[in-house]
């Protein structure tokens, strides 16, 4: 219910609930003033949280946010990439202010690298000329580094911020693994140059699920508000960074992804009968890239995550 901020009031209205936020298929039918796609285009997209189940044969999305999907991918590859591309989009672009044209003379930090956003996002500012730094454990090094990585540091081979704070400061940091790292990432910020930390882990949905949607909210806002007041005494910029679903920003990633730039990291590739251990093995955490599904009737392949 909570879901759909358009649909407050209509109680149990989701269930049964299919699940899966990206997609990769084939376009079976256009509303009337759908103009730039036509029945039979291969399109990718990530699905907004209320309109989620890419985990069907079909799936019903608003036209700007549908993307025509990279022709060098297949559906299984491209569905792996929409959702944590779009977040890594509005994490690093939207709210750090990062583009193609000011990323060279930027030093970046993502924590957390070896997942599905953070393999995205090391290959998208690579792609823009950014110096990037990542952490993750031992074993996913040589993933990272494959991606383009300049410095990886192995978080658990000891305190990963005293390894981190021997390195020059950061412009911008990525934060995909959340819990203490606030504590003392932003430390590793340049002061008073206009340097961001973004986390993606946010107590947004469990303030929802605990105070309701109007509490929630608030607290919130006053969490990130003070949050953002306290750094902002020491020079840095604190922020929050949520998945915002973007067809424009996909036509750009589709184009680095068919110019070679940019690839998918697929971990590992479910049937559909298999759906229960898709999400088994997403849960077990330790992922390496994406987890992929496959729904074959509606015309396309589909990703659970
Ligand atoms: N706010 C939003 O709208 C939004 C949208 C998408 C995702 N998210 C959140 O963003 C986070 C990242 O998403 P994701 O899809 O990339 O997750 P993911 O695919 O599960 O990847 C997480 C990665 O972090 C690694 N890791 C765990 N602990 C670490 C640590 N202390 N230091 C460095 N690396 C560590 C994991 O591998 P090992 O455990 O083997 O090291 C794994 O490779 C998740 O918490 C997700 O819920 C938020």
């Amino acid at each position: 219910m909570k879901r759909d901020p358009l649909n407050l009031n209509q109680k149990g209205s989701e269930f049964p609930l299919v699940l899966g936020r990206d997609v990769s298929g084939v376009v079976m039918e256009c509303g009337l003033d759908v103009k730039y796609f036509k029945e039979g285009d291969e399109v990718w997209a990530a699905i907004p949280p209320w309109k989620q189940g890419s985990l069907a044969e079909f799936v019903c999305l608003s036209a700007n946010e549908v993307s025509l999907k990279p022709k060098s991918l297949s559906h299984s590859a491209a569905a792996a990439l929409p959702y944590v591309a779009a977040t890594a989009w509005s994490a690093l672009v939207n709210t750090c202010g990062l583009t193609l044209e000011n990323s060279a003379e930027k030093r970046i930090l993502i924590l957390g690298g070896s997942g599905g956003v953070g393999t995205f996002a090391i290959q998208m500012l690579k792609a823009w000329g950014g110096h990037v730094t990542v952490t993750c454990s031992k074993d996913a090094e040589r993933l990272v580094r494959g991606l383009g990585a300049d410095h990886v540091v192995d978080y658990s081979a000891g305190p990963v911020e005293l390894a981190l704070g021997t390195l020059e400061k950061f412009d911008v940091i990525l934060d995909n693994v959340g819990g203490d790292t606030e504590s003392w990432a932003l430390g590793l910020l340049k002061p008073w140059s206009g340097a961001k930390y973004v986390t993606l882990v946010t107590p947004f949905l469990q303030n929802t699920d605990l105070l309701g949607v109007a509490d929630g909210m608030m607290q919130t806002g006053i969490t990130v508000a003070s949050k953002a007041l306290k750094h902002l005494c020491k020079g840095v910029h604190y922020r929050w960074g949520f998945f915002i679903p973007n067809g424009a920003a996909l036509d750009d990633i589709s184009e680095m992804v068919d110019a070679g730039k940019i690839r998918a990291v697929v971990e590992a590739e479910f049937p559909f009968s298999q759906v229960p251990q898709a999400f088994q093995k997403v849960e077990e955490g330790h992922a390496r890239g994406k987890t992929v599904v496959q729904v074959t009737g509606g015309g396309g392949d589909h990703a659970g995550r």
